[in-house]
């Protein structure tokens, strides 16, 4: 049954989520305040860069199922299901602030009380939201439009940047926190085309454990790349490596092969904030989440000894020196530069005196957006080398694994690389006569 969506928010996940909603045969309507955004959408063109996203968003605005606005009214007449995918950015203590997502509650409320709308309308939260929202919305719901037949659920999103088109169309679960049988069961009815009952399932819980869902989830996948981080640290230590260890232990089922790489930490716009605002929560809440304390703190730690090791190959000072960075999206095949780890080396080599020229296969627009003219943007990876000291890994993007050597030599003047991807084999490396740093492996140094 095709079904009519509001998407309210239209960034990386609105963007995605609306786009595959249309794609199964729903119409949507997708709302943004941002109008400029709105006109980009409504020409065809994605504000964002994700893999197969654009002509998917091109073929369903020409067969009329999906539309753009920056009017709320809009989508809240047209759908009967409307998801909020509003950021939640990180107040200054940490928690997540859910400002957006409660007025934006308060605005639909308002709007179906003033315009006399009638019907079922269900607000389904996509964006991350602290436990508990759901039941301060349905309140927001009693208090601006006791008559209207609003109803509440979460649907916490788990896509990843960079696959966030595959991963919605076929997600590993669906979680619905709702105890409405109305809602669960026009929900089912808008996953069907999605999920399976073998190993894509639907699973209907409550909204408290749906919004812990998604906050355990994040916390445990940037544990697991801490834990890595931390075991890089001995492994040097002990003249382990780390990429051998990574290997043997995650052909083993019971641990799995993702979220095992070493490198300068995690980033991007979820991770972080949502290990930061689970901590807070589970502080206020009495019941302290001891190892995502830890997982944000050997992060933070993590990019200080990458900074730390260039810093110390220099003697201690790198003004005036010339870097080349390659990599400034989070992570690949994204735009997104959101707490990327590049930009917080870019920030300290440039508080230091350095100057870095940066490239990046998709993101060197957003880091222009933030970081501006404070660093030079080459046309293509070679060029970025042109007269640097050292060669700075922070993205492991594809095209960098295997580069012409005798390119990067003749332009690298330095000869040094700081891998912060472990994109190389050390030895390999020092053979082809480079001075090479990776991460929990051996260093070539002179
Ligand atoms: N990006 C991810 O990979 C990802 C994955 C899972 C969950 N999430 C969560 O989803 C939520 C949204 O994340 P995102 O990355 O899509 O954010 P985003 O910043 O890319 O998009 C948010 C959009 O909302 C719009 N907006 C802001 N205020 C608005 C308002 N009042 N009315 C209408 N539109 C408004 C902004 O213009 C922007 O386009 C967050 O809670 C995030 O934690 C993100």
């Amino acid at each position: 049954m095709s079904l009519s969506i509001g998407v309210i928010g239209t960034g990386y996940v609105g963007l995605v989520s609306g786009v595959c909603f249309a794609e199964q045969g729903n119409t949507v309507w997708c709302m943004d305040v941002d109008t400029e955004k709105v006109t980009h959408l409504r020409q065809g063109k994605s504000t964002i860069y994700e893999p197969g996203l654009e002509p998917m968003l091109q073929r369903n605005v020409h067969e009329g199922r999906l539309h753009f606005t920056d009017d709320l009214r809009m989508a809240v007449r047209n759908a009967t299901v409307i998801f909020l995918c509003l950021p939640t950015p990180p107040d200054e203590d940490g928690s997540a602030d859910v400002r957006y997502v409660l007025q934006t509650a308060e605005d639909i409320a308002a709007i179906v009380r003033e315009e006399n709308l009638g019907g079922r309308r269900i607000i389904v939260t996509r964006s991350t939201v602290p436990v508990g929202t759901s039941d301060k919305v349905r309140e927001i719901f009693r208090r601006v439009a006791p008559d209207a037949d609003l109803r509440v659920a979460s649907n916490p999103e788990f896509m990843s940047e960079g696959n966030a088109v595959q991963e919605t169309l076929a997600p590993d679960r669906v979680v619905i926190g709702s105890s409405d049988p109305e809602v669960v069961a026009v929900l089912r009815e808008l996953y069907r085309p999605f999920v399976n009952d073998y190993d894509r399932p639907l699973i209907v819980m409550d909204e408290k454990s749906a919004e812990v869902t998604k906050y355990a989830s994040n916390a445990f996948l940037a544990l697991r790349i801490s834990f890595m981080n931390e075991l890089s640290r001995y492994c040097e230590a002990v003249g382990a490596d780390v990429e051998f260890v990574r290997l043997g232990m995650s052909f083993d089922p019971r641990i799995g092969r993702r979220y095992l790489h070493p490198g300068i930490g995690f980033g991007g716009s979820c991770l972080p904030k949502d290990i930061r605002a689970l901590s807070r929560s589970a502080q206020e809440a009495g019941a302290p989440l001891r190892l995502v304390e830890w997982t944000d703190r050997i992060n933070r730690e993590q990019l200080e000894r990458f900074v730390n090791r260039i810093r110390e190959r220099f003697g201690g000072s790198i003004a005036g020196r010339r870097f080349a960075v390659w990599g400034l999206a989070f992570k690949p095949n994204s735009d997104d530069v959101r707490e990327a780890p590049s930009l917080k080396v870019i920030a300290a080599l440039l508080g230091d005196g350095a100057t870095i020229c940066a490239y990046d296969p998709e993101a060197i627009e957003t880091a222009r957006r933030v970081v501006g003219e404070r660093i030079e943007y080459a046309r293509d990876m070679y060029h970025a080398l042109v007269g640097a000291d050292a060669l700075i890994i922070a993205t492991e993007w594809g095209e960098f694994r295997s580069p012409d050597w005798q390119r990067m030599k003749t332009a690298l003047r330095g000869h040094v690389i700081f891998d912060g991807r472990n994109l190389w084999n050390p030895d390999e490396l020092a053979a082809r006569g480079f001075e090479y740093y990776a991460i929990g492996r051996r260093s070539y140094a002179p």
